[in-house]
């Protein structure tokens, strides 16, 4: 399986907080059965207070080296690729162009898009347009858990209509975000609302990674086949920066 959203790298961001850390979460990772993991830090590395340390391409970068070196090491079966989960803002678009932003894998073909938490900004459909026209699709994270979403899923079907993709949280599908959220998500996949499903890994206790139940939730739901090509398939394509067609 490949996860395409993951917060495996230490100290960027409140995922993983030791190198430590991070070799247990690939550990167990590859003990479920994922193969490749995209390391995906948010962007800002505390968003709500202070949004001028970012954690740009270069530092994560180094990082993702000295991370496969540690897994190499440690022999440990997971291939690492470099990403970003980038919060949603205009100051992400100017840090785009100057080219200080990951793309998944750094192929300048996928980007993770998280929502602010409590809006949908009206600049929101410019910005998908304006990544589009460069060439990225944006990949929206976790939809499930955004309230107004699951107050006006048509809104998501609008973006998705401007070409973007959607991520859901394996363990929104197992209840882990509670029942309105695991609902909400069954409804998603029914709607044909989802592309991926992916982690978003912080820990190895409370958020850990993991897919393989969550694929096996949301067969009953979406059929197998439909199901794992959500976490082989579909993020195969998304890592190698090739059209889903
Ligand atoms: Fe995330």
């Amino acid at each position: 399986m490949i996860d395409i959203h993951s917060h495996i790298l230490p100290d960027l961001d409140d995922g993983a907080r030791s190198w430590e850390e991070a070799l247990k979460m690939a550990a167990l990772a590859a003990e479920d059965g994922i193969q490749i993991m995209v390391a995906t830090p948010h962007l800002f590395k505390d968003r709500f207070n202070n949004m001028e340390v970012i954690n740009d391409k270069a530092t994560i970068l180094v990082k993702i080296q000295e991370f496969k070196e540690k897994l190499f090491e440690e022999q440990i079966p997971l291939e690492i690729l470099p990403g970003c989960d980038v919060h949603l803002c205009l100051r992400a678009l100017d840090l785009l162009e100057e080219d200080r932003i990951l793309t998944i894998n750094d192929t300048q073909s996928y980007m993770l898009l998280e929502l602010p938490d409590m809006a949908i900004p009206p600049g929101m459909e410019n910005i998908c347009f304006q990544l589009k026209s460069r060439g990225i699709t944006p990949i929206i994270t976790h939809p499930e858990r955004h309230f107004l979403i699951r107050e006006m899923p048509k809104k998501l079907k609008r973006f998705m209509d401007l070409g973007c993709l959607v991520q859901i949280t394996a363990s929104s599908v197992l209840g882990g975000f509670g029942r309105t959220v695991a609902r909400f998500t069954r409804e998603l996949l029914k709607k044909g609302y989802v592309h991926v499903v992916a982690s978003d890994a912080h820990n190895t206790r409370t958020r850990p990674p993991a897919l393989r139940r969550a694929v096996e939730e949301a067969a009953r739901i979406v059929g197998k086949a439909r199901a794992w090509d959500m976490v082989t398939t579909v993020p195969d394509k998304i890592v190698k920066g090739e059209p889903l067609d």
